[in-house]
């Protein structure tokens, strides 16, 4: 039997749901009550409780360099992944004919961006599985795709729609050969498996997922090395080196941190909430967090073989994450059947024709088994 790493006190509303869901929004924490209370108490504050703000602000980038095994210098916090996408599509200095890779089941945005940069010249080139199955991406089709125009490699390090994990070294080795950047979206590979960020030259991460934070706030990790020089498209009056003065305007200049990419205010409240969220996870050994969810989400993968489903996540545990995916029967709409289960009270992601079951540290063997109860009821009544 595998039992649930935390509680279901540890949350708000966990008792009377089996929730399958943190790769769509993870249940609120209720630590977050003491975090929100923190919050009241410095916004009441005045210039000091503005210091205690910043303070927060600065303790949530620590946490989560710690989190990406990195320096807290090269972590900014954005609004959301999407912001970090675009400020590094803004940033680079692009040239005619440089191509971006991604693959054809990738995140919208982090595909988007570079269609729009088509209008510079830029070429989007979108990678296929050379056996021709829908589902079956694979490093060796990736490496395929990229070549000595290549500059940019945008991937997902655990996809949303499929949850195949990349394996970040060889992506890293990948980018090497042809000379070209790689972004890694960690949004769903953070705070459920170990993200070595330094292996990319930018990480953006969402925040309301696995790492049970909210909306609002999202990571940007820059690799100092080789993107140390790179300007802030947008900027503010955060976006400086030195005391707030336009004395000498034309003196000015970004500080030589990441934080030289967030122009004004981070949101306090997210980061209150993502400050408490990190706390709360830290708790937990990177590598437990991983092996718990890996061995949930192979009983939910043997459970939709037995179902007859077609899987569309890796079996093995290093190509996997905290996500299940498969196809929902033909002629079944999947966005529909998601909401038959919320019904029976079993929470999942349904859309673009596949279930996603996500399995994080509250849930356990008993709530795979709910899902796999309720699962053919559902799609007969769908
Ligand atoms: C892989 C991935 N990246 C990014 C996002 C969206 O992030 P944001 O709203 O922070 O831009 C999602 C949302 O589902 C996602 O699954």
């Amino acid at each position: 039997m595998i039992h649930a790493l935390a509680p279901c006190s540890d949350f708000v509303g966990l008792e009377s749901v089996t929730h399958l869901a943190a790769g769509g929004e993870a249940p609120w924490l209720a630590a977050h009550t003491e975090a929100l209370a923190l919050l009241a108490r410095d916004q009441s504050g005045g210039m000091p409780g503005r210091a205690n703000k910043d303070a927060t602000v600065e303790r949530t980038r620590e946490r989560a360099a710690r989190l990406l095994g990195v320096d807290a210098a090269d972590v900014a916090l954005l609004s959301s992944t999407t912001e970090g996408v675009n400020v590094l599509a803004l940033a680079l200095d692009w040239r005619p004919g440089d191509t971006v890779v991604v693959e054809a089941i990738e995140f919208p945005s982090l595909v988007f961006p570079w269609t729009k940069l088509q209008e510079q010249g830029v070429e989007l080139r979108i990678v296929r599985p050379s056996d021709g199955s829908p589902w079956h991406y694979t490093l060796d089709d990736l490496a395929a795709a990229v070549d000595s125009r290549t500059r940019l490699i945008a991937t997902s390090h655990v996809s949303y729609l499929t949850g195949r994990r990349h394996d970040l070294a060889r992506l890293r080795e990948i980018a090497d050969r042809a000379g070209a950047l790689l972004l890694v979206d960690a949004t769903h590979g953070a705070g459920v498996v170990p993200v070595e960020a330094g292996l990319a030259d930018v990480v953006v991460s969402s925040c309301y997922k696995w790492l049970l934070g909210t909306q609002g706030i999202a990571l940007f990790y820059r690799d100092p090395q080789r993107l140390g020089g790179l300007e802030p498209p947008i900027v503010g009056w955060h976006s400086r080196a030195s005391a707030m003065s336009l004395d000498h305007p034309d003196e000015w200049a970004t500080p030589d941190h990441a934080g030289r990419f967030e122009a004004a205010n981070v949101s306090y409240l997210s980061a209150y909430l993502l400050d408490s969220a990190l706390a709360y996870l830290g708790r937990f050994p990177a590598a437990q967090l991983e092996s718990h969810s890996v061995r949930l989400t192979g009983l939910v993968l043997a459970g939709f073989e037995r179902l007859g489903l077609e899987v569309t996540t890796p079996e093995q545990p290093e190509h996997r994450a905290g996500n299940a995916t498969c196809v929902v029967p033909a002629g079944v709409d999947s966005g529909a059947l998601a909401a038959r289960l919320a019904e029976e009270g079993v929470l999942v992601w349904g859309g673009d024709g596949r279930l996603r079951v996500s399995c994080h540290l509250y849930n356990d063997e008993a709530d795979v088994e709910r899902l796999l109860e309720v699962l053919p009821i559902a799609i007969a009544a769908a």
